[in-house]
Formats: structure tokens, C-alpha cells, sequence
């Protein structure tokens, strides 16, 4: 009798077992704050499947802007992406920090960090990271080898920038606003033929006889991919919730 009633129960208490578990993984809140901002680590690019280089920070404040010590905050993101933690309490700087890795699909992953105000509403915060698939990995790489040293603006301890010293100015890769205006035809014109092909400074050299045609196609895949505002051609993935 008393074993049919366990076996009976079994399920039930397995079930409550799992429910129980991810309430647990919430602490209390001890404060509630007004808003939630970004600290730092927005915005940051790296392949799939891997973490990102920084950790994501936000801080909760009051409705003064001072910081809020004990405040709760969620993350929440897309599938296979891994949050750790997922959620906690503020430090005493009003700051929350979570370590993430991006999942396995090419794509932007969009997290957004919710935390409660004192009556009850829910205020969020949306950060965006990239994830790069094996194609815009090697355009990123080939990007590093050939382009970077005139189109990015910054110098590295691997490279020195070239772009102060350049009349015309390059744009970077993020930048969104003007690359998104170009078809792809036009990016593999100028890549492969130069800045003339598009009626632009000869100081963009053609990179046809350097790179093959599949190498052109992953640096356009790495260029739509890291624009900000992003490229909404068909063909990019993102990343669903
Ligand atoms: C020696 C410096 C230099 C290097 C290296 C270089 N570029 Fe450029 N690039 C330029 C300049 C300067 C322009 C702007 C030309 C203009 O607006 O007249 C430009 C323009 C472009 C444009 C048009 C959008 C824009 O930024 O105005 C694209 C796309 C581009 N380059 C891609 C590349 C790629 C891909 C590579 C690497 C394979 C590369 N460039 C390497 C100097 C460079």
C-alpha cells in the first residue's frame, strides 16, 4: 500500500523538486531601484559557442541616479546562450556582473537585464552581442591581416593605426550608416577593385589579385555582420528568443 502510494507520488515530487530549484536560483531583493543602465560590456563581438572577452555590467539606480545596493536583476537571452549567473543582487556600486557565452548559431544575441521597481513594475535594459560564424571569423582575420590598419581608427600593441595619417578617410566596419548603403555588388567592386571602381580614393587599394573571390565574400559576410545599425538583408540570422 504505502509503496503504490509512493510510486503514485513520484512524479509530483520530482516536479516540485525542479520548480523549487529555480526560484532558489533568485535571491530577495533587499532595495528596488527606478532604472537599470549599462556599466559596460554592450556591444562586444566574438565566435560562436565562446565567451565574451568582458564581462556584461549593469547598475541599478533610484530615481536620484544614485546607485542602489540589493537591487535584483534577470537576464534573460536567447536559446544556448549561457548566463552566469542569470541573476542577483546588486554590489554595494549599485552593480551587477555576469560572465556569457553566446551560443552555437552565427548571429546577434539581444539580452535584456530586468529588474523590479519598488511597485512591482518591471524596468529593462536591452545590450546586443554578435556572435561570428566560421565565415565572419575568417573575415574578421582577414580583416586584422589587411584591412584594419586604415579602417579601424585605434593602434594595438599588433598594430599600428594608419588612419590619422590618410586624407580621405576609411570608415570603420561598424559603422552601419554608410556601409549599409552598399550593395554587395558594391562591396566586392571596391574591395576587389579599389576605391576608383567606385569613384573613390586610389588610396583603397584592389585586393583582387591578394584575395580569392571567397575570401571578398567573408570579409562582406564579417562587414554586414558587425554593422551598427545592423544590415537586415535576408540571409543574416539572428538569433531568436
Ligand atoms: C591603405 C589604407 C587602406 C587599406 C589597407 C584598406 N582600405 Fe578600404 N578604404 C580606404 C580609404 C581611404 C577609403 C575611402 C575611399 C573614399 O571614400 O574615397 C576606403 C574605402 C573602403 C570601403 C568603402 C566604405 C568606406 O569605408 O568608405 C570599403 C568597403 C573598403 N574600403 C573595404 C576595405 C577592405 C575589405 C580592406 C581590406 C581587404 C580595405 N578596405 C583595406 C583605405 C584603405
Amino acid at each position: 500500500m504505502t509503496r503504490i502510494l509512493l510510486i503514485a507520488l513520484l512524479p509530483a515530487i520530482v516536479l516540485s523538486a525542479c520548480s523549487g530549484h529555480s526560484t532558489a536560483a533568485s535571491p530577495e531583493p533587499a532595495a528596488y531601484g527606478a532604472a537599470i543602465v549599462e556599466s559596460s560590456g554592450g556591444k562586444q563581438i566574438t565566435e560562436v559557442g565562446t565567451p565574451l572577452p568582458q564581462p556584461v555590467v549593469v547598475q541599478v539606480n533610484d530615481d536620484q541616479g544614485a546607485a542602489v545596493t540589493g537591487a535584483l536583476v534577470q537576464l534573460t537571452g536567447p536559446n544556448g546562450i549561457y548566463l552566469d549567473p542569470a541573476s542577483g543582487l546588486t554590489d554595494p556600486s549599485g552593480q551587477f556582473t555576469s560572465n556569457i557565452s553566446l551560443g552555437v548559431t552565427p548571429g546577434r544575441y539581444q539580452i535584456v537585464a530586468t529588474t523590479k521597481t519598488k511597485s512591482g513594475k518591471n524596468v529593462d535594459l536591452k545590450l546586443e552581442e554578435i556572435a561570428l560564424g566560421y565565415q565572419e571569423v575568417l573575415g574578421s582575420q582577414l580583416n586584422d591581416q589587411y584591412c584594419a590598419r586604415c579602417h579601424n581608427q585605434e593602434s594595438s600593441p599588433e598594430r599600428v593605426s594608419n588612419y590619422d595619417n590618410l586624407e580621405v578617410k576609411p570608415h570603420p566596419f561598424t559603422e552601419g550608416d554608410t556601409l549599409n548603403k552598399m550593395t554587395d555588388a558594391d562591396l566586392t567592386a571596391i574591395i576587389s577593385h579599389g576605391g576608383p571602381a567606385l569613384n573613390k580614393s586610389p588610396l583603397m587599394a584592389p585586393y583582387g589579385y591578394t584575395l580569392s573571390k571567397s575570401e571578398i565574400q567573408s570579409l562582406i559576410a564579417y562587414i554586414r555582420m558587425v554593422s551598427d545599425p545592423p544590415y537586415g538583408a535576408p540571409g543574416i540570422v539572428y538569433a531568436q528568443k
